[in-house]
């Protein structure tokens, strides 16, 4: 009989920068559910790649002096790297530079066209440039910026072709509250909220603004501008519309896509409407996961807090971080990443949880049996409970796993595994050693502790490739002992199991020590040139003046206690600050170097006695201070924190 496919997928990645936990998750969360599904006996097809056309990437390879080809060639060989240190078993991989990939989208476009769902208009709105995303003013945030990375957008004028969207919007309103296409299902409810509900705008697929991109055929100062060049990538590879690949009977509709959150949109109304258009079937589920974030922002190279997943694959080994991200995040939640809860887990459920169980029951089977179990049995208290649970756990993973709950299926894995400890700590092994009279019990106890071990390893080499096989050493395990359909047989391994002490899985790791030779690390990895003082040309010193004339400069340290956009200004904000005196507004020219959150909660240093002035129409009573980098920056100067609100500086 031949396999079921299943298709599997990751979105396709952004080569702007080099590739971080972030993007770990999805990829990694993805391999899992592949290597589950092959066990199972699917013929998995899981695919992955990058997004390599757009604005921001033509604006990166030119101020590095290359081309954009050269550009993303450098960046995806990076992913592809860190796909491959983490284990990540993909099938296919889709640059969408790949002349198939070009062929496809060009076709779909003109398809699109031909049937009069894809016009000519002109465009006129608010461009985010670094998330190359179109907003509507009502999208905006509450200072007019972009409502994901809220930096400032610009107004952008052009002519570009529309793909009509109202067309499917009662087909997408039923897909996506009326069947399980979208995991976890509440989200639903905000899509149509927001976005269908109150009518589905056109959307914009095309641009003339820059050329890195694919180009229309029948019209060459467009290029198919973002959505329509990314998803189609979902059935370009299988060689929809190219003769590159033959497997779209096969393999389309894909069982999941997995994406992050911000891009649910797109893969549940763009995607959706695409196909609908195309007269496609719809993709079974979409998965939508939330951030791994570090202090509460989204982890993104613009923001700087990047954590670099070689690095951590180097120190802990890439199963202890697949386990890490994959347990803590919860479908649809955010969660948060930090050194220290990581160490803290792999200590916790990697060392002392399941490395513990491992090299405890080997080293007992040693120790009492030399190796090899005897055949003579002894069933006693506590069995029934441990294998109970043993068995019990296959089903339980696959409900999980339809649901892509994997933070859930390794919850229950490793509930398993606590078990396991306890059932060493109930049997006390070593009491029954004392009597040559329990060796029948003895060897019943460790043999349940193997069979355990071995029955969760199965599933648990999804999640962790590298690991898993070096357990079946250890616990005398061949080929056919660790197939998938043995996970809840108890009693596959032979009764003369023979055991084999192997290195410890997962050493147990000094937290404090290991956080501060983390830090030492981020220290040392900033760039050498940073903390060099620039080159830089003081201005001529001002004339002289005498103590009497200095002093009549009022200096304060004041607190800003709240701070907006002027929205009329491009460089204004507007301050309210506590200046120990009942608090004053300010207004301040720095606007486009600070955002409001970061100066909010700040102590500055303010011009108390300045005469008030109306900047913009918005009154100003005072001025903080700032001073200009050499490359004709502004930046704030922020007095030492222990200083009180009020105090003179002097
Ligand atoms: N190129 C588009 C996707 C097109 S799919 C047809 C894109 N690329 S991206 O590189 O910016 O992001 C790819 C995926 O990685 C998105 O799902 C994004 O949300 C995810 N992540 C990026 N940073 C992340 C975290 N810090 N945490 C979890 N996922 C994150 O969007």
């Amino acid at each position: 009989m031949s396999k079921k496919p299943y298709y599997i997928t990751t979105p396709i990645y952004y080569p702007s920068g080099n590739p971080h936990i972030g993007h770990c998750y999805t990829t990694v969360a993805c391999d899992s559910i592949a290597r589950l599904r092959r066990m199972q006996g699917y013929d998995v097809l899981f695919l992955t790649g990058t997004d390599e056309h757009g604005q921001k990437i033509e604006q990166k390879a030119a101020e590095k002096g290359v081309t954009p080809k050269e550009y993303v060639d450098e960046i995806v060989a990076v992913f592809q790297k860190l796909w491959k240190r983490m284990n990540v078993s993909y099938d296919r991989y889709i640059r969408t530079t790949d002349a198939y990939h070009i062929e496809t989208v060009q076709k779909i476009f003109k398809d699109l066209y031909d049937k009069g769902y894809i016009y000519k208009g002109e465009y006129t709105g608010k461009y985010c440039t670094p998330c190359e995303s179109f907003w509507t003013e009502s999208q905006l945030d509450e200072n007019g910026c972009c409502p994901e990375c809220h930096r400032e957008v610009t107004e952008a004028k052009e002519e570009a072709y529309f793909m009509k969207m109202s067309p499917f919007a009662d087909r997408i309103e039923k897909l996506l509250t009326e069947t399980d296409y979208l995991q976890p299902k509440n989200r639903a409810l905000e899509l149509v909220n927001n976005f269908i509900r109150p009518g589905l705008e056109d959307l914009c697929v095309s641009r003339t603004s820059f050329q890195w991109g694919i180009p229309v055929t029948f019209d060459d100062k467009h290029v198919v501008y973002v959505w329509i060049d990314a998803l189609s990538n979902y059935i370009s590879a299988l060689g929809y519309a190219n003769n590159t690949y033959s497997d779209f009977s096969s393999y389309w509709p894909a069982d999941v896509h997995m994406v992050a959150k911000d891009i649910m949109r797109f893969h549940a109304i763009i995607w959706p409407a695409m196909l609908m258009a195309l007269e496609l079937p719809l993709p079974k589920h979409l998965a939508v996961h939330g951030w791994i974030t570090f202090n509460g922002q989204k982890m993104s190279k613009s923001l700087g807090n990047v954590v670099d997943p070689f690095l951590l694959a180097d120190r802990y080994g890439a199963d202890a971080i697949r386990y890490h991200i994959l347990r803590e995040m919860a479908l649809g939640a955010d969660s948060s990443f930090s050194n220290e809860i990581m160490i803290n887990r792999i200590n916790s459920d990697l060392a002392n949880g399941l490395g513990n169980l491992v090299s405890r029951t080997v080293a007992m089977a040693e120790k009492y049996f030399g190796g090899t179990l005897p055949e003579e049995r002894q069933p006693g208290e506590f069995d029934d409970a441990l294998i109970a649970a043993a068995v019990s756990l296959r089903g339980k993973l696959e409900k999980l796993l339809d649901n892509t709950q994997l933070n859930l299926m390794l919850a229950e894995i490793f509930q398993v595994v606590s078990r396991a400890n306890k059932y060493i700590d109930e049997t006390a092994p070593w009491i029954l050693a004392r009597d040559e009279a329990n060796r029948p019990r003895l060897a019943t106890v460790l043999y349940n502790l193997l069979e355990t071990i071995r029955m969760i390893s199965i599933p648990l080499s999804a999640f962790m490739p590298e690991t898993m096989p070096k357990v079946w050493v250890q616990i005398g395990a061949d080929e056919s002992d660790v197939a998938y359909d043995t996970m809840d047989t108890f009693g596959k391994l032979s009764a003369a199991v023979t055991v084999q002490k192997g290195d410890m899985l997962f050493p147990r790791i000094d937290v404090d020590q290991e956080i501060e030779a983390l830090n030492q690390m981020i220290l040392d990895a900033q760039p050498k040139e940073e903390s060099a003082e620039p080159a830089y040309t003081p201005e001529p010193l001002a004339k002289e003046i005498g103590m009497e004339i200095f002093a009549q400069t009022d200096l304060r340290v004041a607190k800003v206690v709240a701070c907006e956009k002027i929205k009329k200004s491009k460089k204004l904000l507007k301050l309210q600050l506590d200046d120990g005196m009942g608090g004053r507004q300010v207004v301040s020219g720095i606007a486009p170097w600070y955002a409001p959150e970061d100066l909010i909660g700040k102590k500055i240093m303010l011009v108390a006695n300045l005469k008030a002035a109306t900047l913009c129409g918005v009154e100003s009573n005072g001025m903080i201070c700032a001073a200009d980098t050499p490359d004709g920056n502004v930046r704030v100067i922020f007095p030492d924190d222990s200083l009180p609100v009020g105090a003179k500086i002097h």
